[in-house]
């Protein structure tokens, strides 16, 4: 008994010990992954595009408030955090921080009292951004934005979660990474591509599954499950690479033309994809935005030879895309319009045939297909059944000025209706998804939330 005791009372100790280590030990700060000369300053501009290829803005600005000043609310299952102020007002922002508490954050999720980031910041992958463009952030951030005094909310979360030191034990199993980068598709700008996605673009925090501590499970190419699919704000970011992924499909110009502008042969970009694209990728160079479109190509293994601008120029076409294989029959049974047509095809008929057609197909660059759409026939129904409630949008960017807009149906249509002609629009032409229930469509109606902007 009194051995059991003892050995109890060593395991207390231990842990107690252990805790106390975790709490109080210093943390320690990443080594520099490369030497930059100490008057090496950034062009004119640098700073700014790394800053638009890491998206800070999408995270950093409130619905409506200033720039980088903060306080958009990320959800989470177990709370709400804020997002901070990053500009440079001392008092609320990043004003008082020097290079190395900066890059303390960014790569080892730091702030400059040994405090831990909540991984909502994507300090995971921001972990391989090369040190010059540390740098040239830094100088951005200090120099050229301005400054915002607004304190932002405490996150909103329950014991234990809003004990920040209990994130530490969290990195020791998601920052087991180096920080810097080093290429390892042999190739300069494969390399260019590989470093865009894999460090500033985290295109993996949304593209990639998550572990059971809820680290990214493949955050560089190699891994195997390297965006091969995620879920992000109740929405699927659809995998990039493998044999389910669609984009495999598409020639290497439409998906440069999807990146750079939010839309293509078939597709659009909605909610959060619709945001990179906004804030981000249609910032970047073409010669940037080929090299992201081949490197996601040559991480499946894939021919990525480079098209000669990321946007065709001159007018588009619009061929009337006939039925494929797999979309006739539906194709024929709506253009038959039978009076014993199930109830969703006439609703699919009467209200939505005009722009994305019997075909399922719609029209190139302005009405996306529903066919093959991951987004009518994902797991996650809401973002399906909020844009045909609320309507959607897709921004115009540069090279496609116009906005794509589609109205909503949350007047004209009740919940049986919509949730017949979604259920119709995941089976047909091909599509297998799940039927959708009314009350799922009334809960959806009841939260009154839209899809991105
Ligand atoms: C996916 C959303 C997201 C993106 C993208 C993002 N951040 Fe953050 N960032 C956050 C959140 C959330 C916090 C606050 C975390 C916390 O409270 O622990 C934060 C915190 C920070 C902090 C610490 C500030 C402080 O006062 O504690 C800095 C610095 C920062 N981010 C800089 C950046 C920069 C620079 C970029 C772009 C390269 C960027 N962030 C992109 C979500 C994001
Ligand atoms: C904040 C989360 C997020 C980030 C970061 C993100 N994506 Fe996405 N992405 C999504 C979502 C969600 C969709 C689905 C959009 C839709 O259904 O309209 C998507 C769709 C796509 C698609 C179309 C896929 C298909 O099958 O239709 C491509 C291509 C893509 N993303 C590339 C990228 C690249 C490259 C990066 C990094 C530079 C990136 N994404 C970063 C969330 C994200
Ligand atoms: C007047 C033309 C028009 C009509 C009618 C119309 N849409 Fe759309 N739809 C669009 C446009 C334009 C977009 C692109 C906007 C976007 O994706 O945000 C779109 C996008 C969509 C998307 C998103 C696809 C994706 O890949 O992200 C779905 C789903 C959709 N429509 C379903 C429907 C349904 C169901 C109906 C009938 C109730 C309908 N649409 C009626 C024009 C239309």
């Amino acid at each position: 008994m009194m051995i059991f005791l003892r050995i109890l009372a060593a395991f207390v100790l231990m842990g107690i010990m252990a805790l106390v280590a975790i709490i109080w030990l210093p943390v320690s700060r990443s080594p520099l992954s490369e030497s930059v000369p100490a008057d090496w300053t950034a062009s004119p501009g640098e700073g700014e595009y790394v800053m638009r290829a890491g998206d800070c803005m999408a995270c950093h600005t409130a619905e409506n408030g200033p720039d980088f000043a903060g306080g958009r609310a990320i959800e989470s299952p177990l709370g709400t955090i804020y997002t901070a102020n990053i500009t440079p007002d001392p008092e609320t922002g990043i004003g008082s921080w020097t290079l190395p508490q900066f890059r303390a954050a960014m790569i080892d999720g730091l702030r400059p009292d040994g405090a831990h980031l909540y991984p909502a910041m994507p300090y995971e992958n921001y972990r391989m951004l090369t040190e010059r463009d540390i740098r040239a952030l830094y100088s951005y951030f200090m120099d050229e934005v301005e400054p915002v005094n607004s304190p932002v909310p405490e996150p909103e979360l329950p014991l234990p979660f809003n004990q920040r030191w209990g994130i530490r034990v969290l990195n020791w199993a998601i920052l087991s990474h180096d920080n810097g980068f080093d290429g390892t598709m042999g190739d300069p700008v494969l390399d260019r591509g590989q470093y865009l996605v894999e460090g500033p673009g985290h295109c993996a925090a949304c593209h990639s599954p998550r572990t059971v501590y809820m680290g990214q499970d493949g955050i560089a190419a190699g891994e195997p499950d390297f965006l091969t699919g995620g879920f992000i704000a109740g929405q699927e970011a659809p995998p990039l690479r493998g044999q389910g992924s669609r984009i495999r499909h598409w020639p290497i110009q439409e998906l440069t033309t999807f990146l750079a502008t939010g839309r293509n042969f078939e597709s659009t970009a909605n909610g959060e994809m619709g945001l990179v694209v906004d804030h981000s990728l249609q910032h970047l160079t073409d010669d940037d935005i080929i090299a992201i479109a081949r490197f996601l190509r040559a991480a499946d293994r894939l021919q990525h030879e480079a098209p000669e601008e990321a946007v065709a120029t001159g007018p588009l076409s619009i061929p009337y895309a006939q039925a494929n294989a797999e979309g006739a029959d539906t194709a024929r049974m709506l253009t038959g319009a039978q009076p014993d047509m199930p109830l969703g095809a006439r609703l699919y008929l009467d209200n939505c045939a005009q722009c994305h057609f019997v075909t399922g197909r719609g029209s190139p660059g302005i009405f996306p297909a529903l066919q093959g759409n991951s987004l009518v026939t994902s797991s996650e129904i809401a973002p399906l059944v909020s844009i045909i409630l609320q309507g959607a949008r897709v921004e115009g960017t540069e090279k496609r000025p116009m906005p794509l807009v589609m109205q909503g149906y949350k007047d004209r249509l009740d919940d049986a209706e919509i949730a017949e002609l979604a259920s119709f629009l995941r089976q047909a032409w091909g599509n297998a998804a799940e039927p959708v229930t009314e009350a799922e469509v009334a809960e959806i109606r009841q939260s009154g939330e839209a899809i991105g902007h």
